[in-house]
């Protein structure tokens, strides 16, 4: 079984080697430019469009992330680059849900107690006593109750604010209001109503571009937070500095951006209610990572089904 890697501004001698432990008897090579040569299956992000040029026979492409714009983005900037008879496949959680819980947790109960505030007022070394908003009716709103979505949600439940979710397709989650339907539709604006915090775990798609905007804004509780950890593109950067300017939203925890890393003149590193991580809620673990891609190759060559599997005209 031959095997392609491509992982940019990384050590791939390390991924290499775990995958060699994983797979004993693959052929695992690191793809270079130029190399066409067949392979079974491709393991890679962000992958050049070369990488695909060549006929080689994948039978998979598994992504290193959970998130497959990048690849996708790709395959509509241009059509058939994609092998017509490769599956795509995404990381399911591999260890990344338990990093987005922490995150999100942190950023809800840091708006909850209002740390945000007790920062900006240290910064002026002013001492006010602030009444933290009540924990019965601060509620958040997760946009996306997939693999990372559902977890997050619960996890934010656990710290007893209400929490909603809402997804495409109808879901049932233990503690968890859900609402499902259209972006932009009415089940949306009542997911939406009154959220104190919004918290967006969508993939990034043509439908979802975007969809943290102004007119978004507005439905949320005045002066509600936004946590957005999915992808920068789902943002109107200036809708979120038009909301904070107009106190339609108090604050925002950014981990992804439509520029990365986020330029230096950028004018989210000068607004104070703007927190910014460097796209770094929730990292890719290797050895997880090795171990869900390796037991998906064996059941592939077995002939058997696998999870994960993206739905290339969906977008996820
Ligand atoms: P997932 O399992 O595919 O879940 C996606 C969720 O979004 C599903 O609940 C889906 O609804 C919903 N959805 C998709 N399109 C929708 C639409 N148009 N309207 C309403 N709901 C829609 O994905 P995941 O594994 O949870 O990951 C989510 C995203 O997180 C990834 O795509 C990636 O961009 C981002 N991410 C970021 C980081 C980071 O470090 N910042 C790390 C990992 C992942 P259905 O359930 O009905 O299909
Ligand atoms: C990271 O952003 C991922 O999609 O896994």
């Amino acid at each position: 079984m031959k095997i392609l890697f491509w992982l940019p501004q990384a050590d791939a001698s390390t991924w290499l080697a775990g995958l060699r432990h994983a797979l004993p008897g693959a052929e695992l090579r690191e793809w270079q430019p130029g190399d066409t040569a067949p392979a079974d299956y491709a393991i890679v992000w962000h992958p050049p469009r070369e990488l695909f040029a060549a006929p080689r026979g994948l039978c998979a492409v598994f992504n290193l992330g959970a998130g497959v714009d990048a690849i996708l983005a790709l395959e509509r900037e241009h059509p058939g680059t994609l092998p017509q008879d490769a599956l795509l496949v995404r990381l399911e959680d591999s260890g990344m849900a338990p990093q987005m819980a922490e995150y999100v947790q942190h950023a809800v109960l840091r708006y909850l107690r209002r740390f945000d505030e007790y920062a900006l007022q240290q910064a002026r070394r002013e001492w006010h006593v602030l009444a933290p908003h009540p924990r019965e009716s601060f509620t958040v709103g997760v946009l996306g109750l997939g693999v990372l979505g559902a977890q997050v949600a619960q996890a934010v439940a656990a710290l007893g604010v209400p929490v909603r979710g809402f997804s495409r397709s109808a879901k049932t989650i233990d503690g968890i209001e859900t609402f499902s339907g259209e972006l932009r539709g009415p089940q949306f604006n009542a997911f939406l109503d009154d959220v104190n915090v919004l918290v967006n775990l969508l993939p990034a798609t043509p439908d979802t571009e975007n969809v943290l905007n102004a007119a978004t804004f507005d439905k949320l509780a005045r002066g509600a937070y936004l946590v957005n950890v999915a992808r920068g593109t789902h943002l109107v950067e200036q809708d979120l500095l038009d909301a904070l300017k107009h106190g339609t939203l108090a604050a925002a925890t950014l981990d992804v951006f439509y520029t990365e890393p986020l330029p230096p003149e950028h004018a989210f590193w000068r607004e104070p209610r703007i927190t910014i991580t460097p796209h770094s809620s929730a990292l890719t673990l290797r050895e997880e990572a090795i171990s869900q891609i390796a037991d998906k190759i064996e059941a592939l060559s077995r002939g058997k089904t696998v999870s994960g599997v993206v739905h290339i005209q969906r977008g996820y």
